[in-house]
């Protein structure tokens, strides 16, 4: 009974029809959408983390979580051009798997947008910190400057504000970004060149410095916590390190979703996602190894946790003898460059970084308020959640909640647990939508597919079992939350929204959910 709630396909594809976008994006524009979503905190602040957790052997997580997220990638194209309406995974899910997974999918969501917008506010704080002090000397008092540190033992969360309280630029940006999106602010294709271009300089401006002058004994040892952190489930270690920087590639499904507005999307599909991917992956292996290679991974002692109490306490202990290793740093990429003597690029980097990380921001808010949008359409959530204000236009009720939780989560984690949670929905919903590629290709075969997933036999299920691999390797504690955040969300689906659905009420329908509605940022089509 339950599962037999499904929305059917083909009056999506209707309302899809309806819709009629005019196919105009080609490859080199997709490629261009997708790593504007792509490149952010993942490589500027969490190289740090991840050269903690696997010291020079980083480099491998890079690889690994780049080829996850390019058979991930594959499978979410073939459905996103098959039913190219909003709510993305959720929407995928309603269609093929019925109403309960689909909120499920809709509920790991929250933690895919609004954390990772949580994420990279704070990544972004890090940098804007650095920046100002670099120029004005000023430094905010640290109670306001970082939240505080978390770890659990026994099961227990262990707060420790000795380091930090209440993360205030993290928060004035989620807030800032949240109120340009209340008003109906998006990005333009243009704005979005223009801060691909900003990010791609300065990274390629840090290769530029840091390849040459890199020693190979900062290479020793290559895996410090081994592959698997030596075993003991703490996500430490070179898989460890992938699951966390898998961050890292999160956005690319921005490009899965403009497939409805992509010409000849069977071939330019796959290269906008997966030339963005390898884009991506080649500038981050280079700047895994110029930093590493340039001053050294520097784990501050092995087998320690990023953002737990112990790691911060041994990083103001090694700060305090005047040392500043590249794993304690907020603004890893800036600081390598400051060590090596390019205290001005260095600079210049950390101004990319503030530049372009609030339009990630933006992305993700984005889809978050998207996603319940659809969400309360179909009566998952409550209705009034939907309403559009008058003037912007905006669903802006559902933005400004989403906005002051993502405020509150970025003033209160470290980026890296914040991002390990991100993929902890992330992870799932890309499973998901593995298992509906090839559930839909058994169940509907003959379905026109604009775009089809090459050897679909082989890509879905590398990319469930690579979700689920990366999965497993998170820490112990982002692993929890999905269970927990899932078996919250089940008890609200069936005191909410199992009786006020919709389709369990029996009305059919589907909405051409962004109609009225700003477009999306970087909408690919005409500036
Ligand atoms: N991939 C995006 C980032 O690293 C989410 O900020």
């Amino acid at each position: 009974m339950l599962f037999q709630r499904v929305k059917p396909l083909d009056k999506i594809l209707e309302t899809a029809e309806k819709k009629s976008l005019t196919r105009q994006l080609g490859a080199f524009q997709l490629t261009m959408l997708g790593i504007g979503a792509i490149i952010g905190t993942g490589i500027f602040v969490l190289t740090a983390a991840a050269a903690q957790k696997a010291g020079p052997g980083m480099m491998w997580s890079f690889v690994i979580a780049g080829a996850v997220c390019a058979v991930a990638a594959l499978c979410y194209s073939e459905i996103a051009a098959m039913v190219p309406v909003s709510g993305s995974a959720y929407t995928y899910t309603y269609a093929v798997m019925g109403e309960i997974l689909a909120w499920m999918v809709g509920w790991a969501l929250i933690l895919e947008y609004a954390v990772a917008a949580s994420a990279v506010s704070v990544g972004w704080s890090g940098y804007f910190m650095g920046l100002v002090k670099s120029a004005t000397g000023f430094e905010l008092p640290a109670a306001l400057a970082a939240g505080p540190a978390w770890s659990f033992a026994n099961g227990m969360p262990h707060v420790d504000f000795s380091h930090g309280v209440f993360n205030l630029p993290a928060v004035v940006i989620a807030l800032a970004v949240t109120g340009l999106l209340v008003i109906g602010t998006t990005e333009s294709a243009r704005v979005n060149a223009i801060l691909v271009a900003i990010k791609i300089t300065a990274l390629t401006a840090f290769i530029a410095l840091t390849l040459p002058v890199i020693n190979g004994a900062h290479f020793e040892p290559f895996a410090p916590n081994g592959w698997f952190g030596h075993g003991n489930g703490s996500g430490l270690g070179i898989v460890g390190a992938a699951a966390s920087i898998f961050f890292a590639y999160v956005g690319f499904d921005a490009v899965s979703t403009a497939a409805e507005e992509t010409k000849n999307p069977q071939r330019n599909v796959p290269i906008g996602l997966i030339g963005s991917l390898a884009v991506c992956t080649i500038f981050y292996l280079l700047v895994a190894a110029g930093a590493v290679g340039a001053i050294g991974a520097q784990p501050t002692a092995v087998g320690v946790q990023p953002g737990t109490p112990e790691f911060v306490a041994q990083c103001q202990a090694l700060l305090a003898q005047g040392q500043q290793p590249l794993v304690c740093s907020n603004e890893a990429l800036a600081h390598v460059l400051r060590m090596l003597n390019h205290p001005r690029v260095g600079d210049m980097v950390g101004l990319a970084a503030n530049l372009a990380l609030p339009s990630v921001i933006l992305m993700m808010l984005y889809g978050q308020t998207r996603i319940f949008f659809v969400m309360a359409r179909d009566g998952l959530l409550p209705e009034t959640l939907s309403d559009v204000h008058p003037k912007w236009k905006t669903p802006h009720k559902v933005t400004i909640i989403t906005g002051l939780f993502v405020a509150i989560a970025a003033a209160l984690f470290p980026v890296g647990q914040l991002a390990d949670i991100s993929n902890s929905g992330t992870l799932f919903a890309f499973f998901m939508v593995a298992l509906a590629v090839l559930i839909l290709r058994i169940k509907d075969p003959k379905r026109h597919r604009p775009f089809r997933t090459p050897l679909v036999w082989i890509v879905a299920p590398l990319a469930a079992a690579g979700t689920v691999f990366l999965f497993v390797n998170l820490p112990f504690e982002a692993k929890m939350v999905l269970p927990v955040w899932g078996g919250i969300g089940l008890v609200l689906y069936f005191i909410y929204g199992f009786r006020k659905s919709h389709l369990g009420r029996g009305a059919v329908e589907v909405h051409e959910v962004d109609a009225g509605l700003p477009p999306k940022p970087v909408p690919p089509i005409k500036d």
